[in-house]
């Protein structure tokens, strides 16, 4: 029933996935895949084990554009639980600018909010749909009216209201039949309609953001939203849209938030995946001065969230205890070692990701689901240009890849982005107004275009 925060997966099944968009780096995919299977494992297990148990934290160490932020990307989408992908960079000592790394926390509980609330919307569907199309009756058949005087009607003194309304009755229930019929053959579709649509007010929008205190911003617009009577909008729309309009409404209606915000808690504690990218940033070599100690600072203030801690939330308190964790950082000037000893003993399984090589380059330029040349190829295709890359075009700017990372800087697979944005250049520049759509790239064509810039040292640290 509840299929959030467990992942049936198995690794291997995990790796094929992430093999679909990451080309290599098997290591740092086989990590993630144990972790995720651990979760699982765990969940299996009982009382205290189940609660000692507590998830491995991984860091990846890698240089610049390998696929580590591609990979935390990818195990969002895979995986069915709160997911969140932070960078570091972000977190300053509490009481400095920027947010205060508790907000990690608010965030993934905000998440499974939405996960749990879906699932929950998802469950009421078919009800929701039916009270919905209940609601586009009332616009066609408005219910008769009812007496003019309440008062009347209390102290029994009805009898001619009643009378008329016995009269009214058979012919609505005729009418709305009839209309609910039509409405089931989808005859009415295209109709147009006046609705009232509720429009969520929230009326301070960061009023506190940027601050430790945005937090309880949060609750604050929260309380004065509830606050403030909801506001009405009339609206014509066609019966498809008020389906649609309707359905949400009323499935809002029939969730219990409370029981969701509870289950949200527990889905969060139990399952919840961070990512904390850039961690690298934050490290601090040597003697520390200035900027220094406020990046030491930000180490200190994540150490009590990755090693345990509650976090109240406006969904209640959230435990950190089993959230995994999964820092990245391609560490070129600080080491892992260069973080605080007790941030790096929360950190006990290091991956390492390797530097792509000419290989790695021809597959990512072809072989993931929408690899680079296909997403270039399709753009093209827009404008009726086709685009034909040879696989002498192929191996050429694998190649040129490699140069250019080791003549100039390696910043990875990044670089056949800027190779590629230039060898296309043209064609992109000139494909509304060609005459031959056909274009065929090859060895040749790639090095006409690029290989004067490739070879020149000082051009290519500006251009590619
Ligand atoms: N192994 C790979 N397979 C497929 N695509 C990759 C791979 N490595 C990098 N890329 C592509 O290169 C780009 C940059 O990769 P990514 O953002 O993962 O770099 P990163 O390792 O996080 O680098 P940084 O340390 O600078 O953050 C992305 O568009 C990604 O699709
Ligand atoms: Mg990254």
């Amino acid at each position: 029933m509840d299929s959030i925060g467990v992942n049936e997966q198995t690794p291997r099944e995990i790796v094929e996935e992430l093999n679909k968009y990451i080309v290599g780096q098997d290591e740092a995919k086989r990590s993630v895949a144990i972790a995720l299977r651990n979760r699982w494992r765990s969940r299996q297990l009982t009382g205290s084990m189940q609660d000692d148990v507590i998830p491995k934290n991984i860091l990846m160490i890698g240089s610049t554009g390998v696929g580590k932020t591609e990979i935390a990307r990818r195990l969002a989408r895979l995986v069915k639980a709160p997911f969140i992908k932070v960078e570091a960079t972000k977190f300053t000592e509490v009481g400095y600018v920027g947010r205060d790394v508790e907000s990690i926390v608010r965030d993934l509980a905000e998440t499974a909010v939405r996960m749990v609330r879906q699932q929950r919307m998802e469950d009421v569907q078919e009800k929701a749909k039916e009270m919905a199309e209940e609601r586009i009756l009332d616009v066609f058949v408005p219910e008769p009216k009812k007496s003019q005087n309440p008062l009347g009607r209390l102290f029994g003194n009805d009898e001619e209201d009643s009378s008329e309304e016995k009269k009214e009755e058979p012919k609505y229930q005729a009418g709305r039949e009839w209309v609910r019929k039509r409405l089931k053959n989808g005859e009415l579709e295209e109709e147009l309609i006046e609705i009232d649509v509720e429009e969520s007010s929230k009326p301070m929008v960061g009023m506190f953001s940027g601050s430790s205190l945005e937090g309880m911003g949060d609750n604050l617009q929260d309380m004065i939203g509830s606050l403030m009577p909801k506001r009405h909008k009339k609206r014509k729309v066609t019966v498809a849209a008020a389906r649609k309009i309707f359905a949400q409404e009323e499935a809002a209606k029939l969730i219990d938030m409370d029981e969701v915000a509870e289950e949200a808690v527990r889905v969060a504690e139990k399952s919840g995946i961070v990512f904390l990218d850039e961690i690298d940033k934050v490290a601090v070599k040597g003697n520390t001065s200035g900027a220094d100690v406020s990046r030491e600072g930000v180490q200190r203030d994540i150490l009590p969230i990755v090693e345990g801690s509650t976090v109240v939330t406006k969904y209640g308190p959230v435990k950190t205890d089993h959230v995994l964790f999964i820092a990245a950082g391609a560490f070129h000037t600080a080491k892992p070692s260069d973080l605080i000893p007790e941030l790096q003993g929360r950190f006990p399984i290091r991956v390492e990701l390797k530097s792509l090589r000419k290989e790695d380059f021809e597959k990512i330029l072809t072989e993931p689901q929408n690899a680079l040349l296909k997403q270039y190829k399709a753009l093209l295709a827009v404008e009726g240009v086709e685009l034909d890359f040879k696989e002498s075009a192929i191996s050429r700017i694998a190649e040129l890849a490699c140069d250019v990372n080791e003549q100039a800087e390696d910043i990875g697979a990044r670089r056949l982005h800027t190779l590629l944005e230039k060898l296309i250049e043209d064609v992109s520049f000139d494909a509304p107004d060609m005459e031959d759509k056909n274009v065929t790239i090859d060895a040749a064509y790639v090095d006409e275009k690029l290989s004067d810039i490739a070879q020149n040292r000082d051009l290519s640290q500006y251009i590619l």
